[in-house]
């Protein structure tokens, strides 16, 4: 018999066939709409696998009542919508999709940067608003990327290619990590620095940890108060890393400068999110991995894992 498998949202049908050779698929058909709580309840009480997204809650009550899954496949690196303890407690292989978003990712990280710096989306609004009446001399004016220092806390892969970039601009680099990374300080010239050195010596802050319990509202109103008044916060990470009733307080106050955020505490933001309202905020729909040749590659790791944890093989990348 083959192994049940579902999928929380519809992928690309050469993709579904490949997966169908080996496993009963059920799919849920929609791109844009996630699949209702109660109906991925359902759908998992009988199936050995489940390829999901970032988006589905894969928590305890979610697993007690599967009682015959062995494997989440989850597409996208983050897995802080699965409870990994419990998976873990009963037996669950979770695997996620690092490696082939990470220059994807990087790409946008950089260029969230250089379009909060230069108000690239205030600026554009400004024309199309008919507010575009002459050149003067301060207008519209943002901060150097070039020669500015960057300060990126969790050096990841993701961090290390964020990094090959910002040496294009000549940018000095902090980085924070809970391990210090000798290797990297001597291969690609950066400096290890203190929470607290990182954040008062940085024009750019750049957060790419993961997200646990341990980096909840790791960047804070203290934290915000050791940021130069010129600093600009990026976030491709995960929102609750960022405390944003703090963020939203320290741009309106001009604590620090500008902030462009390609990802939230809530998603999707709601519009009326007082955040959406400053005009030194940028913001973006958590579309850091979005290019078509990686998602394609992303789903199709995400199938990979999920096939070889089904037949017994040891999927390529396995977080427990
Ligand atoms: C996206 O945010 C991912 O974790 O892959
Ligand atoms: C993710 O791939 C990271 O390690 O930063």
């Amino acid at each position: 018999m083959k192994p049940k498998v579902y999928i929380t949202r519809r992928l690309n049908g050469r993709l579904v066939k490949k997966i169908e050779e080996i496993c009963d698929v059920k799919m849920w058909e929609e791109e844009d709409v996630e699949v209702p709580r109660d109906i991925l309840m359902k759908e998992v009480q009988e199936v050995d696998g489940l390829l999901c997204m970032l988006t589905e809650k894969i928590d305890e009550e979610l697993l007690s009542g599967a009682r015959n899954l062995k494997v989440v496949s989850n597409m996208a690196v983050g897995y802080n919508n699965i409870d990994i303890t419990a998976a873990k407690n009963r037996g669950v292989t979770v695997t996620n999709t690092p490696g082939v978003l990470t220059e994807t990712t990087a790409d946008l990280t950089f260029t969230l940067l250089m379009a909060t710096a230069r108000r690239i989306v205030e600026s554009s609004d400004y024309l199309r608003e008919g507010k575009w009446e002459t050149w003067s001399p301060m207008q519209l004016t943002g901060q150097d990327v070039h020669r500015a220092t960057l300060g990126i806390i969790g050096m990841g892969r993701i961090g290390e290619a964020v990094i090959k970039r910002a040496k294009g601009f000549d940018m000095n680099i902090l980085y924070h990590n809970r391990n210090r990374k000798h290797g990297i300080e001597e291969e690609l010239g950066v400096v290890y620095a203190g929470l607290e050195e990182l954040l008062r010596d940085s024009d750019f802050v750049c957060v790419l940890t993961p997200y646990t319990s341990e980096t909840h509202h790791l960047i804070s109103e203290r934290e915000f108060s050791l940021m130069k008044e010129t600093a600009v916060l990026i976030n491709t990470a995960r929102g609750g890393i960022v405390d944003e009733e703090a963020l939203y307080h320290a741009l309106k106050h001009r604590k620090i400068w500008a902030a462009g955020l390609d990802v939230f505490e809530q998603e999707p933001v709601p519009v009326d999110h007082p955040l959406l309202a400053l005009p030194n905020v940028v913001t973006l729909p958590h579309i850091g991995s979005a290019s078509i040749q990686t998602r394609l590659k992303m789903a199709d790791l995400a199938a990979e894992n999920l096939l070889r944890a089904l037949t017994k093989q040891t999927p390529k990348h396995v977080v427990v």
